[in-house]
């Protein structure tokens, strides 16, 4: 494959996590998730950045870019999930189906109706829509998680650490919509995200500093 074509798909099976991970700042604020509880250790759960605003802003962002993706690439060359994404949602549908198919009169009607539903949807927009909600849970998911490590490693809230803020976000999007995205997901690609993220979270951040929307540069 082209190495343009392919650092161009894979910023496509991305950009969900990235918005996911950015909207919070824009649009968190509010209950914190943790409710202000703190651990043995004296330090909070999760700390005061992370809200349950912020939280849903994320997963919802997420799923509003694979939506978006969905429209705009279905059907066209940039079909990053016409292959795997589709055949597997496809795949897993028909299994629901055959399963249920098995059972009473009204469970066989069901399963029959699972795989028109999913036609109805259109299954490529279908796969997008499903990838960019794996993509803003995993995303919102690692970043709970990244601080909920630092915190337990005494850093107070907003200082920064490389790993929980900037990879730990992109191992979990990675990783939940890993059964939608095989094919394009390789060791290669894994590395190469990585090494984006890095640089796209640094530079978002700095913008975001800039535009008074954080209060540092990380
Ligand atoms: N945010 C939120 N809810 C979330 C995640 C983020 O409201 N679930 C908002 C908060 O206003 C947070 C800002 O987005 O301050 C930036 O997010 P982040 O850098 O992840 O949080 P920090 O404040 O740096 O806290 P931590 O040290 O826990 O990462
Ligand atoms: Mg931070």
């Amino acid at each position: 494959m082209d190495a343009a074509v392919w650092v161009i798909e894979l910023v496509l099976l991305i950009l969900p996590a990235y918005f996911a991970n950015s909207i919070p700042v824009l649009l968190g604020g509010g209950s914190a998730i943790d409710g202000g509880r703190k651990m043995a250790d004296g330090n909070r759960v999760f700390g005061d950045g992370k809200t349950v605003r912020g939280f849903f802003a994320g997963v919802l962002a997420g799923a509003a870019v694979g939506a978006l993706e969905g429209a705009l690439l279905t059907g066209t060359s940039w079909d990053i999930y016409a292959g795997g994404g589709s055949a597997f949602l496809a795949q897993g549908a028909a299994g629901t189906a055959h399963a249920l198919a098995g059972g009473s009169g009204a469970l066989q009607a069901w399963g029959a109706a699972i795989p028109g539903a999913l036609q109805a949807l259109g299954a490529g927009g279908a796969a997008y829509v499903l990838a960019g909600l794996l993509l803003g849970c995993g995303a919102m998911a690692g970043d709970l998680l990244g601080s909920f490590i630092k915190r337990r490693q005494g850093l107070a809230r907003g200082k920064p650490s490389l790993v929980m803020d900037q990879l730990l976000f992109l191992a979990l999007a990675l990783l939940f919509v890993y059964p939608l995205a095989q094919q394009l997901l390789t060791v290669e690609a894994v590395l190469f995200l990585a090494v984006l993220t890095y640089f796209v979270h640094v530079g978002a951040n700095v913008v975001a500093n800039r535009l008074g929307l954080k209060k540092v540069p990380w």
